[in-house]
């Protein structure tokens, strides 16, 4: 039997922004459901290595944390969203304390008591705080704590958005709840609310390659899009420099901190490279260091490179990169005396949901916060650590406005059940795991780190057809979660592309051998698609 509920706010997602914001709304006596389509660690919040970006050194500012995100994002960041930003890091930072997040300290020569800061690519300054080297797991644990004491907060585990529910187009279109995929139960039921707010992370999973974890399938993305959002900026996809390279690791990430540590990125023979490319030699922003590991990869024909920290005491890498150590040791790979295989991977979705600075969306009373957004902070290119600063950040946001606006929005009218009465069980679920392969390969093979407008139209082609399949077996058969990120994937692959290639330049994380200098000869633009249109700028 199909049934319903009712909140008064929708929270799309439990990782570091959905958790934050639900804690900034609970004291403020109002009914609060946070979903996670998995477990409530399933995002990428858990698995955050590096830190929290804010400006905590004596030598540090505030304007030197502008400029150099600024110049990390090529002209595309928004100034003044930057500076909002960066300006709440130190509140950020105490508030998460208050929720019990411990950091990492150290004992200064004179005795004092203070945050360690890590050194990060981009950042001209030690600025990052952390807790060793998992700090999104410190976070995500005590979030998760501090909502479960909370009578206001429910929790839902495993139950999957299937779509937003929205009113008629015309007469101000305003969100109304979502149909939701309780995956335990293999029912879809209806959750109205005043407000929702999607916090469900990225969409790294569309490449082959990806330091994220399997939750990261574009689905807010996708959900936003499908109900008449603009989405701005997805040809900026970021690759990690770094995942360990080992044919039985998925996903491992080794943390920017190990170059910021020292570590130096080699080649089989042992020699460096990075001073052929940056004057900043290992800590150049990530764009730049990514597609130099790929030209050396693909020049001399290996698998591989390698990044070595062995150099630095045995204590200090045990004490600094624990769960880095540890992992890599189950490997066999002892990272104190010898050099990590890492290569390049899909890691961060600087594109998003286009939002205001009250993370506001363009259907009324429906927010997007956190990786899913498009705020307009990371520009062509995300310096490492601003993302958790940035789920905070507009978790605040967020909640201002909610708070602001809820006592005059209306519940929702009564909304229709989800209808199944046209669908049976699939019959084929192999039809979704190779259509899944086959879009995380061409996406990886023509839509990666360089790019050129003949792959990115090979690649759209085969988007359109997975497209229509996608759509006929969604019509036929009951919804199951992989079909539901296979769905929103194919979207959000889709989204990359279009924006890829509307881009007739490179800038920051967008590189194509077409086009292969930026265009200086105007404004540098934001690419906005909107639902419906094919012109989208
Ligand atoms: P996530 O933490 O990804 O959470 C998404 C949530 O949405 C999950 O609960 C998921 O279950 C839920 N969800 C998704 N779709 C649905 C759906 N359809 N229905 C219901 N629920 C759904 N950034 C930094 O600033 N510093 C770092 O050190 C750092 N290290 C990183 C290391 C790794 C390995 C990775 C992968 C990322 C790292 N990042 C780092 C990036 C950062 O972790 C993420 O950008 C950030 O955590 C995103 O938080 P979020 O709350 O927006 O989404
Ligand atoms: C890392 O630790 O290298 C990840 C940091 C980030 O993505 O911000």
């Amino acid at each position: 039997m199909p049934y319903s509920q009712n909140y008064d706010v929708l929270i799309i997602g439990s990782g570091g922004a959905g958790l934050s914001l639900a804690l900034k709304l609970a004291n403020h006596s109002m009914r609060i459901a946070v979903l996670s389509k998995f477990a409530l660690t399933a995002g990428s919040t858990y698995y955050a290595q590096g830190g929290i970006s804010a400006v905590f050194g004596a030598d540090d500012s505030i304007e030197s944390h502008i400029e150099d995100t600024l110049d990390a994002g090529a002209g595309l960041c928004d100034p003044e969203i930057v500076r909002l930003t960066v300006t709440h890091g130190k509140s950020s930072i105490d508030w998460l304390r208050e929720q019990g997040v411990v950091f990492t300290e150290e004992q200064t020569a004179s005795g004092e008591i203070k945050l360690h800061l890590n050194k990060e690519g981009g950042h001209s300054h030690r600025r990052i705080v952390h807790t060793a080297d998992a700090t999104g797991k410190a976070v995500s644990l005590s979030l998760i704590e501090r909502a479960r004491e909370h009578v206001n907060i429910e929790l839902f585990e495993h139950h999957n958005v299937v779509e937003l529910i929205t009113s008629a187009k015309d007469a101000g279109k305003r969100i109304l709840g979502a149909y939701v995929l309780d995956s335990k139960r293999q029912q879809v039921k209806t959750i109205a609310a005043r407000a929702v707010v999607l916090a469900t992370g990225g969409a790294s999973k569309a490449y082959l390659y990806s330091t994220n974890p399997q939750s990261a399938t574009g689905d807010g993305i996708a959900l936003a899009w499908r109900a008449g959002c603009r989405v701005s900026n997805m040809e900026f996809m970021q690759f990690h420099p770094t995942c360990l390279y080992h044919p039985h690791a998925q996903s491992f990430l080794i943390s920017e901190a190990v170059r910021g540590e020292g570590g130096k990125l080699i080649l089989p023979d042992g020699s460096s490279f990075m001073h052929h490319f940056d004057s900043r030699e290992e800590l150049a922003p990530r764009d730049i260091v990514a597609r130099a590991i790929d030209h050396e990869m693909k020049k001399r024909g290996i698998d591989c490179v390698y990044l070595d920290i062995s150099h630095k005491p045995e204590q200090f890498i045990r004490e600094h990169f624990p769960t880095i150590y540890q992992q890599c040791l189950e490997f066999d790979i002892d990272i104190t005396k010898q050099p990590i295989p890492v290569v390049p991977a899909a890691h961060y979705t600087c594109g998003g949901v286009l939002t205001d600075s009250y993370a506001r969306t363009d259907i009324a009373n429906l927010y997007a916060i956190g990786e899913v957004a498009c705020t307009g902070l990371h520009g062509a290119n995300r310096m490492a650590s601003n993302s958790l600063l940035e789920c905070l950040v507009f978790a605040e946001r967020a909640s201002e406005d909610i708070l602001q606006k809820l006592p005059g929005i209306l519940p929702p009218p009564p909304i229709p059940d989800w209808d199944e009465s046209q669908v049976s069980d699939s019959d084929e679920e192999v039809v979704v795991s190779h259509n899944w392969d086959e879009l995380r390969r061409f996406m990886w093979d023509y839509v990666g780190i360089v790019r050129t407008d003949k792959r990115l139209s090979r690649a759209m082609s085969r988007v359109e057809l997975l497209k229509k399949e996608i759509a006929e077996y969604y019509s036929n058969f009951r919804v199951t979660s992989d079909l539901l990120e296979l769905r929103n994937l194919v979207i959000a692959a889709e989204l990359i592309i279009r924006c890829a290639q509307q881009r007739k330049e490179s800038r920051g994380l967008h590189y194509t051998l077409d086009y292969p200098h930026t265009d200086n000869s105007k404004p540098a633009q934001n690419t906005v698609l909107t639902p419906g249109t094919t012109n989208h700028r």
